[in-house]
Order: structure tokens, then sequence, then C-alpha cells
């Protein structure tokens, strides 16, 4: 039983590290227009529950007011990273 839980650990995706290293990323490329911590900026996106594409969408094409974060300001990776850690805040389902 030990060993089964042990090896899912093993196996299971780094979620949370990705989350980790996507609150850096938020805080770099979001945070000064977005709610985090215990800052209060700009339009909160907790709970938005947008879908992975329309996310992207909205990160990669921006919107009429929010500017489009390009692959120069926010790496693919990167991008996933936020994603992962927007979960958390239920802006992404
Ligand atoms: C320069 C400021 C700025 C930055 C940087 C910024 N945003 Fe925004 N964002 C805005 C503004 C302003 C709005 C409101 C836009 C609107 O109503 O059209 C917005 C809206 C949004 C929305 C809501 C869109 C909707 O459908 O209502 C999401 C989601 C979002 N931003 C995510 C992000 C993420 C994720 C990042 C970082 C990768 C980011 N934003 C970076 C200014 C910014």
């Amino acid at each position: 039983m030990a060993l089964v839980i042990a090896l899912m650990a093993a196996t299971a995706p780094p979620v949370e590290a990705q989350a980790a290293e996507g609150v850096t990323q938020f805080n770099r490329a979001c945070g000064r227009c977005h709610p985090h911590g215990d800052e209060d900026t700009g339009p909160d996106i907790h709970g938005k529950n947008l879908s992975v594409e329309a996310m992207t969408k909205v990160i990669r094409q921006g919107t009429n007011k929010m500017r489009a974060i390009t692959p120069t300001k926010l790496t693919d990776a990167d991008l996933e990273h936020v994603i992962a850690y927007l979960r958390t805040l239920r802006a992404v389902r």
C-alpha cells in the first residue's frame, strides 16, 4: 500500500510545481494589473472559470482594454505555468 502511494506520488504530474512557477510568472506578467496576494489592482479574475482556450486567447490576443502578452514577455512554457496557477484561483477550469 505504501509502495503504491509512493509510486503514485512519483508519477503524478507536478501540478503543484507548475502552479508555484506560475505564481512567479503571474506576478511578473499579470500582477501589476490584476489582484494577487494582498494587492488590490485592476479587474479581479478569481473565479472567471474560463476554458484553457479562452484564457490563452485573452492572454495572447488581449481584449479591448488589455494588451496582448506576447511570447517575448511570457513564453509558452511560462504561459502553461500561469494557467496551472490560474486553475488554483478558479480563473481557468
Ligand atoms: C497592462 C495591464 C494588464 C496586464 C499586464 C494583464 N492584464 Fe488582464 N486585463 C487587464 C484589463 C484592463 C482587463 C479588463 C479588460 C476588458 O474589460 O476588456 C483585463 C482582463 C483580463 C481577463 C478577463 C477577460 C474577460 O473575459 O473578462 C483575464 C482572464 C485576464 N485579464 C488575464 C490576464 C492574465 C492571465 C495576465 C498575465 C498573463 C494579464 N491578464 C495581464 C489588464 C492587464
